[in-house]
């Protein structure tokens, strides 16, 4: 058993306990940081919800939910005893007022019984429209007040647009501290992306070249094989701009391009951020065109499967034009990025399911090779790969073996699974254990998420006031619709798409498409 310093005494409500998110990931990550023995040593969760629950039959619903969605399945030895027990659900009206003195109920109940007074987190996993609710019922409760102890966790959608996103923080913050609000994007968890952080500031080898001097353009792809997922109202008022480029992508984006931080400390780190936001090129509506390209797919065939095209789904308008795939060109002003292109991209029902950075550098500036030895030329290229493989590969050129003078592309690899035996925790772990902790580091501060919408307001704001002529304008298991080819063959360069199936050692390069 491991021995680290655990989180103190803490008390968690979910409002949103019989809902999906909380089925999926939320309790399978709490069961799996109690495994790992990671959870405070006293702590009690608290699923809320309207359907009626017996507490055994929420425990029940739950570990239905762990079977299926946990990195581990199953009970693990009969530890799920033992975490159960500190598990319950309180049914109540989330809009009726007088319901929130059960909460505080709970909380001084729970003080009692653990001796102490214990942080009290309330986690908003409810559709986004109740969280302004919610949250002004919360605050007036005594415990809200404790700015050392209440946290309020808020997933994303963090508002609908830049003005609903404003007012939000503005509730939030006439109620709670901003050290006291946890605003989760949950790619900000995953164990790679982390790893942006030590490959570029715990090695002196990359950030010397990590300009303008040296790279020439940056690709972050995140796509999806899956479609609206019987989630058709939510993504009607949202779209791929809305639900993954405003807060994953653009939170990549940080990763890749923000100064090195001078100390780990989550306000520095933050701020790091927030400059690069503040410095991406405001697209003009007049630029849109050039600049961004949305889509959405049609019916077709994925993987041998029939399904359906996005207007068909369920919950979704026959003639709607929402995108479920976006890509845009960005550009940093700043001195290290001037004139680099950020190329972006995400869908869904698209050829595979993956999640890559790609680090183009720039030719070298001298060949001395005869021309037969270059054929298959390319210039480095660093891919972070996040899921679902994680690793980094670099790309170099190799003599092949033989009595001519011939080179050829080849990819040195770290891979995880090859390099540790530890299996990395899922994000919600991650998060949740650091929201216990009270370490804010990988949340969004509110002006990160302001300045995100910033960023894309104006394709946005031009997207809806010119409605799309040609959607569906895409086929499952593409890669999305030809104008994204376009947008990069421009600028003269593809986009990256990794093979899906693993490679362990140093193997003959990927090409570059
Ligand atoms: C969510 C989006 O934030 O991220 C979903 O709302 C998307 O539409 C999901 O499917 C992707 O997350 P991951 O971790 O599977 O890449």
């Amino acid at each position: 058993m491991q021995h680290h310093k655990r989180p103190p005494a803490s008390l968690l409500f979910i409002f949103g306990g019989s809902g999906d998110l909380n089925h999926r990931k939320l309790s399978p990550a709490l069961y799996n940081l109690f495994i790992d023995n990671w959870m405070p040593d006293k702590f009690s969760i608290v699923g809320i919800g309207r359907r009626p629950y017996s507490n055994d039959d929420y425990r029940k619903h739950l570990l239905d939910g762990i079977q299926q969605f946990s990195r581990r399945k199953g009970e693990q030895n009969g530890k799920w005893a033992t975490f159960s027990q500190n598990v319950s659900y309180l049914q109540m009206d989330a809009s009726n007022e007088a319901d929130y003195q059960k909460i505080a109920d709970i909380v001084k109940e729970k003080e009692q019984e653990f001796g102490e007074h214990p942080n009290v987190i309330f986690y908003m996993a409810v559709a986004p429209q109740l969280v302004p609710d919610i949250a002004s019922k919360l605050g007036p409760l005594n415990i809200c007040s404790d700015t050392k102890c209440t946290r309020i966790v808020v997933e994303k959608p963090f508002g609908h647009d830049l003005k609903s996103a404003h007012e939000l923080n503005q509730l939030l913050s006439s109620m709670f501290d901003e050290k006291q609000i946890y605003r989760i994007d949950h790619y900000l968890g995953k164990e790679t992306v982390q790893n942006i952080l030590a490959l570029r500031f715990a090695n002196a080898l990359f950030e010397p070249i990590w300009n303008k001097n040296y790279i020439e353009h940056i690709q972050i792809t995140a796509a999806e094989t899956v479609g609206a997922e019987g989630r058709g109202d939510y993504y009607e008022s949202s779209g791929a701009l809305r639900d993954m480029v405003q807060n994953h992508i653009l939170q990549l984006m940080c990763m890749i391009a923000m100064e090195a931080p001078v100390s780990f400390e989550a306000d520095e780190i933050r701020n790091k951020k927030v400059d690069v936001l503040n410095a991406i090129r405001r697209i003009s509506p007049e630029e849109v065109q050039k600049y961004a390209v949305r889509g959405q797919y049609s019916d077709g065939w994925m993987k041998g499967k029939q399904v359906a095209g996005y207007r068909q789904e369920k919950n979704v308008a026959p003639n709607s034009t929402i995108d479920t795939f976006a890509a845009v060109k960005f550009y940093i002003d700043n001195w290290r990025w001037q004139d680099v292109p950020f190329y972006v991209r995400t869908g869904k029902r698209m050829n595979q399911k993956s999640t890559i950075i790609t680090v183009q550098f720039r030719p070298a500036p001298f060949y001395a090779f005869p021309p037969e030895a270059a054929e298959t030329w390319r210039p480095n290229r660093l891919t972070i790969s996040i899921q679902p493989e994680m690793d980094i590969r670099l790309r170099f050129q190799a003599k092949r073996p033989g009595q001519s003078m011939t080179l050829n592309p080849v990819d040195m690899i770290f891979s995880y699974k090859d390099s540790y035996d530890e299996e990395e925790p899922e994000a919600y772990e991650t998060l949740l254990l650091d929201v216990m902790e009270g370490n804010a580091t990988l949340f969004m501060r509110s002006d990160q998420v302001e300045a995100a919408w910033k960023v894309i307001m104006p394709i946005l704001e031009t997207w809806e006031a010119r409605p799309p002529v040609d959607f569906p304008n895409y086929a499952p298991d593409s890669w999305g619709p030809e104008d994204a080819e376009a947008l990069i063959a421009r600028d003269g360069h593809n986009w990256v798409n990794l093979p899906i199936q693993k490679q362990s050692n140093s193997t003959a390069s990927v090409g570059s498409k």
